[in-house]
């Protein structure tokens, strides 16, 4: 019998790349080659698509892989990639990944592919549209406003006076569409805020001032069960060592500590951390899989901060984690991941 070709598709053009880069080679590494005949495709930072040879995949960065492109790798223009590859495992992230973009190509290729569709990607990208559905489905969020960068310039000190006096400090800024705690600074005095503001306007045009928020970070990775119901794979209570969950905290080893299933949250308590995280899922359309992180507070209350439409797949990611604690190896949650997207894509009226 054939295999299926999987195109793991990595890379890409957000601030997230190498993370990216890094998810990918892992779901290259194990991939169950029984079952899949796995194919490396590489996004470069202009968008362009590019079939790697092995050597390529284990390069450090996405700067090392790109230099070699043009010498060691083979170019695929978009409308060949159909011909490539049977199925497209997303392993990309941020702007241009996991925001709908990707996927709007993958409908009109008809090539089915991880996560959900365009509309419930973009939903997962932006933290003040996704704060509204959730709120509208009556789950808790942070209160927070959104702020354009032309409203910034010419309304600047009535912006501050607004937001100090409605959440008082500290303030969490972050720029509307972007992951990886990128752009995300805790502020505790007027003049932080005027840098946290500055610096989430370098990765977008609008922004969120958010109030912050004290008590237990958790992550829990989602998947649709086999009768279509979502179901949470696990519970991880997150002990970032800085100040929040930064990019080192969450990337570099030994910088946070994990416990899964939770140390400091009861079973009760996570059972119902788990119902609000499943009505957060379905409630953004959320398919295939998705990880939902939130906060649960001293007051006892579940708030939903992060919905992602998919998740980070380095050895040590939530994802591998979560799916360890239910006896499952990587290449099994891999192969799982696979056959709850086929069946999603083959059950689809339209695009997805
Ligand atoms: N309202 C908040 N209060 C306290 N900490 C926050 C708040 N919002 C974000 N953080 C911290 O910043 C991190 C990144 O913010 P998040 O909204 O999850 O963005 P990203 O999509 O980049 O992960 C979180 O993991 C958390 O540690
Ligand atoms: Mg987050």
């Amino acid at each position: 019998m054939e295999k299926l070709r999987v195109g793991i598709i990595f890379g890409g053009m957000s601030s997230e790349k190498e993370v990216s880069l890094n998810s990918g080679r892992n779901v290259y590494d194990n991939m169950d080659r029984e079952l899949y005949e796995p194919v490396p495709i590489f996004m470069d930072s202009g968008g362009l698509l590019w079939e790697l040879p092995w050597q390529l995949i284990s390069q450090n960065t996405t700067t090392d892989v790109s230099e070699r492109l043009a010498e060691e790798a083979r170019r695929v223009a978009y409308e060949e990639l159909k011909e490539k590859i049977d199925f497209a495992f997303i392993s990309l992230h941020g702007k241009y990944g996991d925001d709908g973009c990707i996927q709007g190509l993958m409908e009109l290729l008809c090539i089915p592919y991880t996560g959900p569709g365009v509309l419930a990607s973009a939903l997962g990208m932006d933290k003040h549209l996704q704060q509204k559905v959730l709120e509208a489905e009556g789950l808790a969020v942070p209160r927070s406003v959104v702020i354009h960068e032309r409203d910034w310039g010419a309304r600047r000190e009535d912006v501050k006076k607004e937001v100090v006096d409605a959440f008082g400090f500290p303030l969490v800024t972050k720029p509307l569409r972007e992951g990886s705690s990128v752009g995300v600074k805790i502020n505790r005095s007027l003049e932080d805020l005027e840098c946290g503001v500055t610096e989430a306007f370098r990765w977008d045009n609008s922004i969120l001032i958010e109030e912050f928020l004290e008590g237990i970070e958790f992550s829990s990775i989602v998947l649709d069960g086999d009768d279509g119901e979502p179901v949470a794979l696990g519970l991880t209570e997150i002990h970032p060592q800085s100040e929040f969950y930064t990019y080192d905290d969450k990337y570099m080893p030994g910088r946070c500590r994990k416990f899964t299933p939770p140390k400091n949250i009861s079973r009760e308590d996570s059972q119902r951390i788990k119902a609000e995280v499943l009505r957060a899922y379905k409630a953004l359309r959320f398919r295939c899989y998705g990880r939902i992180d939130g906060f649960f507070l001293r007051d006892g209350r579940v708030l939903v901060t992060d919905p992602n439409s998919s998740s980070g797949m380095a050895p040590s990611s939530f994802f591998f984690e979560q799916a360890a604690e239910v006896g499952m190896l990587p290449s099994m949650i891999i192969t799982r991941l696979i056959e709850i997207a086929l069946r999603v894509h083959r059950d689809k009226k339209g695009p997805l």
